[in-house]
């Protein structure tokens, strides 16, 4: 089966069903983009691409007939915008410099918005940032803001292949995420800010050295917990405790009060008291089935 617009296999379809994904290189992300988003057959519609490797997108682009084009050079219809801010954003040393990014991308997308397409998508990669003691939720304040002018899809997280699936040492310039916007009968291209205390909160909250996440957990790795057995599989997304537990163990001493406001089976809550901890939790449905005094240690 091959999808109509872009002649996509499902097999190829697949990895953008999923809320994270692999990439081997700036290549393969870019060309996996322009593949899924812009149509199979050539066309007039254009691609805008607003980052610092417009050259290699553009000669993929020649390689997919896909005409890729600039801010400044854009004319007529657009089938797909890709804004690339990973670089950027790594270079930047405090929070007015993010401001003045996003103000940019924010006059960007305002303006292209009547060149988009009915229903064609703005891909933004862009990762989370982490400062000397701050960690600074960048791209969760872009997504909110960006959806006040068109609307929010999807987000993804992005991570670097390792090659070496088992390798944990890994730099954060290797996650990011992957927001999907679209212009659509939702939308309405007009910017209103989002007012939230995400970015201020962070400012003021100083993340206490010795807890900082970076240090202690890699950015991102690949867990192979056992299978899940029959009565775990009664929830669609319980989490392995192994991946619990590590986290709990890097980030709390023990007997810490750890809570998990959406429990789900309790795997945080089996993880916590395993590991000397006190465990709190709500959950909203009747996933607790497992949670029998045989989890709990004496
Ligand atoms: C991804 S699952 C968590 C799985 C859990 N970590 C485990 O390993 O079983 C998210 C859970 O949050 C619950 N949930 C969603 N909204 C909630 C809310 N407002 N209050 C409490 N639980 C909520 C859902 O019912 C679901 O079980």
């Amino acid at each position: 089966m091959v999808n109509r617009f872009n002649r996509l296999t499902s097999k190829e379809w697949l990895p953008f069903q999923k809320s994270w994904f692999k990439f081997e290189s700036d290549t393969k992300l870019y060309s996996d983009n322009l593949r899924f988003f812009c149509k199979a057959e050539p066309s007039e519609e254009k691609v805008l691409y607003f980052g610092r490797n417009f050259d290699l997108v553009s000669s993929i682009g020649k390689e997919l007939k896909i005409d890729v084009t600039t801010e400044d050079q854009y004319d007529g219809p657009l089938q797909f915008a890709l804004i690339d801010l990973r670089e950027t954003i790594q270079g930047i040393k405090d929070l007015s410099e993010y401001i003045v990014l996003r103000d940019q991308v924010i006059s960007l997308l305002g303006k292209v918005y009547r060149h988009m397409i009915h229903r064609r998508f703005v891909c933004i990669l862009m990762p989370n940032l982490q400062l000397e003691n701050q960690y600074l939720p960048l791209a969760w304040d872009m997504a909110m803001q960006i959806s006040s002018m068109y609307s929010l899809k999807d987000e993804k997280i992005g991570c670097l292949n390792l090659h070496d699936e088992n390798q944990v040492e890994s730099t954060r310039k290797d996650v990011f995420y992957s927001l999907y916007f679209r212009k659509d009968e939702n939308s309405t291209g007009i910017y209103s800010p989002h007012v939230h205390n995400l970015l201020n909160s962070a400012q003021d909250k100083k993340i206490e050295p010795q807890r900082e996440l970076t240090n202690h957990v890699p950015a991102w790795f690949i867990l192979k917990p056992a299978p899940r057995k029959k009565n775990e599989i009664l929830h669609p997304a319980k989490y392995p405790e192994e991946l619990v537990l590590m986290f709990i163990e890097k980030l709390t001493d023990k007997d810490a009060n750890i809570l998990d406001p959406m429990s789900g089976t309790g795997s945080t809550q089996v993880a916590s008291l395993k590991s000397g901890r006190n465990a709190y939790g709500t959950e909203l449905s009747s996933y607790l089935p497992r949670l029998l005094p045989k989890d709990v240690p004496n």
